[in-house]
């Protein structure tokens, strides 16, 4: 089955084993859901309370097979073994050691395994911590405009960076997320995508056609002189599950190659084996100058970060980027504890996935 098809064919993320007897969407809100604002809104009503592997069971003893896995999160199914052994001897030693205070192990231990596992030839040796995947695109958004004294950033059609007012303003995956709290963050240009424009052509055109619109976009919107980057989820997650076509993540990082724009590529939903390969941008042999991070991570503890060129991150001033919990050492623990598994690649799980359901 191709990526594509999977996007198509999105199961329901929450399958009850046994339809009939399982409550499913239609449950009843439980006592003290009228506490939790209505913003945040959710897709059924379980109270979920204990996961394993592939399965979550409700308060009442119903079991369900999750596909939705936190969405992007749980890579290794929930409460793996090994990585929770490693969160329980990390919280017998040392919850929280702020960032900004002082450094801790399990973060130290944490770069030197991501930097093994980073797309390209050696250049992405430089990491930073923060909480959130939408802090993350901010971190990287702040990065880009530093290291380049650029202000604008050119995202795409469709894309999907998170709900903080500077990642609302990126995201343009449904207006569901944006309507209502402009206005919306200054200096972001939408890009359109080939997935939406040229549904009906081939995708051996797509390619070619985007990279013309953002040149064009550069001649119209932003010149290359105010630009400090493209971003781009390189599989289009929110906005339809969608792959890039042949030759898209080159033709982009081309692109900015030729105007001294930093190429972003939000991992955040994508990375740590969702799409068969360590990174999406791997299956293309394409690196970015910064790439974001969070979700399989820590296998569903609260990390994210970025990973960049050193030269580009020398130059930010102490204590300009940083935060409360950022890079948590329980959360690293667990991060470190995930590779560990010894399964960490996205066709391992599909396969087990697939094979739950014959
Ligand atoms: C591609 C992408 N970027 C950013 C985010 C925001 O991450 P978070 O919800 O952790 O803030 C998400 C979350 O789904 C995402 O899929």
């Amino acid at each position: 089955m191709t990526m594509r098809s999977l996007g198509a064919a999105w199961p329901p993320l929450l399958h009850a084993v046994r339809r009939t007897s399982h409550q499913g969407a239609a449950a009843a809100a439980p006592p003290g859901a009228e506490r939790i604002g209505a913003g945040i809104g959710r897709l059924s009503n379980l109270v979920l309370e204990r996961g394993e592997g592939s399965w979550v069971y409700t308060a009442d003893g119903e079991k369900y097979l999750d596909f939705s896995t936190g969405i992007g999160v749980t890579n290794l199914g929930h409460c793996h073994p090994h990585v929770t052994e490693a969160v329980r001897q990390q919280i017998g030693k040392l919850w929280h050691a702020q960032v900004n205070i002082a450094y801790h192990s399990q973060m130290l231990k944490l770069t030197e395994k991501l930097e093994k596992v980073m797309p390209g030839d050696g250049g992405l040796t430089s990491f930073l911590f923060v909480t959130t995947g939408s802090e993350a695109v901010e971190a990287a958004v702040k990065l880009a405009r530093h290291a380049t004294k650029k202000p604008n950033v050119i995202v795409f059609q469709g894309g999907y960076h998170g709900r903080t007012l500077l990642t609302m303003s990126m995201t343009t995956s449904g207006t569901k997320y944006r309507a209502g709290y402009g206005p919306h963050a200054a200096g972001i240009f939408v890009a359109p995508h080939p997935f939406f424009a040229l549904r009906e052509q081939s995708e051996a055109d797509h390619a070619a056609w985007a990279v013309e619109q953002l040149e064009m976009m550069l001649l119209q919107q932003t010149a290359p002189s105010e630009t400090a980057a493209v971003v781009l989820e390189p599989v289009l997650g929110e906005g339809g599950y969608v792959p890039p076509a042949p030759g898209l993540l080159q033709g982009i990082r081309d692109f900015c190659d030729r105007h001294e724009i930093l190429f972003i590529a939000d991992e955040v939903q994508s990375g740590f084996g969702r799409t068969g390969r360590m990174f999406a941008v791997d299956h293309d042999g394409v690196c970015p100058d910064i790439l974001v991070f969070a979700k399989g991570v820590a296998s569903g503890f609260p990390l994210a970060g970025i990973a960049s060129r050193r030269e580009l991150t020398s130059t930010q001033p102490a204590g300009s980027q940083g935060g409360t919990y950022a890079g948590n050492a329980v959360a690293c623990a667990a991060a470190n504890a995930t590779p560990g598994t010894g399964i960490f690649t996205g066709s391992w799980r599909g396969a087990h996935v697939l094979s739950l359901l014959r």
